[in-house]
């Protein structure tokens, strides 16, 4: 394996794609991780990541210079490689020109991380300080125009330092020097691959519950029904998972969710219906962070009685993802703004006494997809659109009605049979509608309507954080607002979002 020390670069996670791409595992750390920690886990290499600090500044994160006589080779990118010259007796300054953005990079010694590459290839720059001297026993091996020292190495030592970013797509070659570096330079194995994954993930549970009973709250979203699969194969039916109905899901949700979980998968399910406890808390509420608080409160409160009924249980699976433990425990992240609480959903009840089973904690959404489809997960819960823990509370805007929630579900489900049937469903992050809190005036046969308003929005994306609307065909939009218009009693009028996020967000509450 190889381990990435987290200067808080924003390219962090994407270092750590990159080299499982190369069927090489790795996990992220902070600077301040002991070195007893480190060779615990044996790893084969180091990566050290980029990040805003300066070097000089005084607060700016350090690691223990100890990392660079583990006996291993080192990679540090950017600031990475900085911290490496400075720890090592080197010189950094800042940059008598900035460097940000495309350089052409002109590479003098096509050995290590450069074996094959192009004496001339594109790389990727962004840094404000720059290495005046390397120290003792380093050679430089790469410049560009503003940068001298743009990549230096320790052969004996097999140090390396590059000052772009090899991470990003764009360096073009920057896959093939990660590759280098993972089997040139430490000799790394193709051996991370989803069905090893699961093989070992499955011993890890089964020796972690044994005989004990263990519950498992289940959403139907990917990460959940995944953790419950693997679960399930590990401990069968000491397994129980509880499924919650909260009365904001969409059109059959529940029932659908039902047929799919049990019958094809033969798992322990309890089926909660409190939808009326949802209803009833949620009346004449409009604003969005009160109605996430009240729902997060619910949740647990059904959860934990059905949890109850359980007797002895003492585990709990959560489907939790790297990308949600890198974020908690990133050093360097700075505070960021609460835009919306719901990061703090879904968490261990604090009154239930229960040892947390996380099985896809370092695992990213693609991969969980992939070990989805090695244990077997039917195809239609592998590919479900993420669907947001508060339901339609936050799609009907303002306040919430079992009237208004019904009128939403139809009009849902008029888009997503039109989205799935002309092949766009897969394609979007994420397709959904959304009722607007006033009314517009319309006309029908030849009658005056003065009926809701609602919204679709459809958008591509990578990860949630950025997102863009989709570019559908005009033809479609307008085939489904006329069905909707036509279909579903109550709504006269049908808009297209078209904002981006930032500076919008993707759900409208
Ligand atoms: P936003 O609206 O912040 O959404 O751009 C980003 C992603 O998060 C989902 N989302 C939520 N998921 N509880 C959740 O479990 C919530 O309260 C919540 N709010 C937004 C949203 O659907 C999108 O995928």
């Amino acid at each position: 394996m190889i381990v990435i020390i987290d200067f808080g670069s924003q390219y962090n996670q994407l270092i750590a794609r990159r080299v499982r791409e190369c069927r090489v595992y790795c996990q992220i750390l902070p600077p301040d991780v002991s070195i007893a920690h480190i060779r615990s886990l044996k790893p084969s290499g180091l990566i050290l990541s980029g990040g805003p600090s300066s070097i000089y500044e005084e607060n700016s994160p350090k690691a223990d210079p100890e990392i660079f006589n583990l006996g291993i080779p080192v990679l540090g990118i950017c600031y990475g490689m900085q911290f490496m010259a400075d720890a090592l007796g080197g010189t950094v300054k800042r940059a008598g020109k900035r460097e940000y953005g495309f350089a052409e990079l002109n590479i003098s010694k096509a050995e290590g991380i450069f074996k094959g590459i192009d004496p001339k290839t594109i790389s990727w720059m962004s840094h404000g300080d720059s290495i005046e001297a390397m120290p003792k026993g380093f050679e430089m091996t790469a410049s560009t125009e503003n940068t001298e020292i743009a990549a230096a190495c320790h052969p004996e030592k097999k140090l390396y330092g590059l000052q772009f970013h090899p991470e990003v797509e764009h360096t073009p070659k920057g896959k093939d020097m990660l590759k280098n570096f993972l089997f040139d330079v430490c000799g790394c194995k193709k051996t991370w691959t989803m069905k090893s994954f699961a093989k070992e993930a499955t011993a890890q549970i089964r020796e972690t519950v044994g005989d004990k009973k263990i519950i498992l709250g289940l959403s139907g979203g990917v990460d959940s029904s995944v953790t419950a699969l693997l679960i399930h194969r590990a401990v069968g039916k000491n397994l129980t998972c509880i499924f919650v109905d909260n009365g904001l899901l969409r059109k059959n949700e529940a029932e659908k969710l039902k047929k799919t979980l049990t019958q094809n998968l033969d798992i322990n399910i309890r089926f909660v219906d409190a939808s009326e406890d949802f209803l009833k808390a949620l009346a004449g509420v409009t604003d969005p962070e009160k109605k996430r608080k009240i729902i997060g409160k619910i949740f647990m409160d059904v959860f934990e009685a059905e949890a109850g009924k359980i007797k002895d249980a003492e585990f709990l699976g959560q489907g939790t993802l790297y990308p949600d433990i890198i974020e908690s425990v990133s050093a360097f992240g700075g505070p960021t703004a609460v835009i919306k609480s719901h990061h703090n959903v879904g968490g261990l009840p604090k009154n239930m006494k229960l040892k947390l089973v996380e099985p896809l904690k370092y695992l990213f959404k693609d991969e969980v997809r992939a070990l989805g489809k090695e244990i077997a997960l039917p195809e239609e819960l592998i590919w479900r659109q993420p669907f947001p823990g508060p339901g339609l509370a936050i799609r009907v805007l303002g306040e919430i009605t079992k009237e208004r929630l019904d009128i939403l579900r139809e009009v849902d489900a008029v888009l997503l049979e039109e989205i799935r049937n002309n092949g766009y469903y897969k394609k979007l992050w994420q397709s959904f509608a959304v009722l607007l809190p006033i009314k517009s005036v319309g006309v029908m046969g030849d009658q005056r309507t003065y009926e809701n308003i609602t919204a679709i929005r459809a958008v591509t994306s990578k990860d949630a954080m950025t997102a863009d609307w989709a570019r559908l065909p005009h033809k479609l939009l307008a085939h489904i607002s006329n069905r909707i218009i036509n279909e579903v009693r109550g709504v006269n009028r049908v808009v297209y979002d078209i904002s981006s996020k930032p500076p919008s967000t993707i759900e409208w509450e």
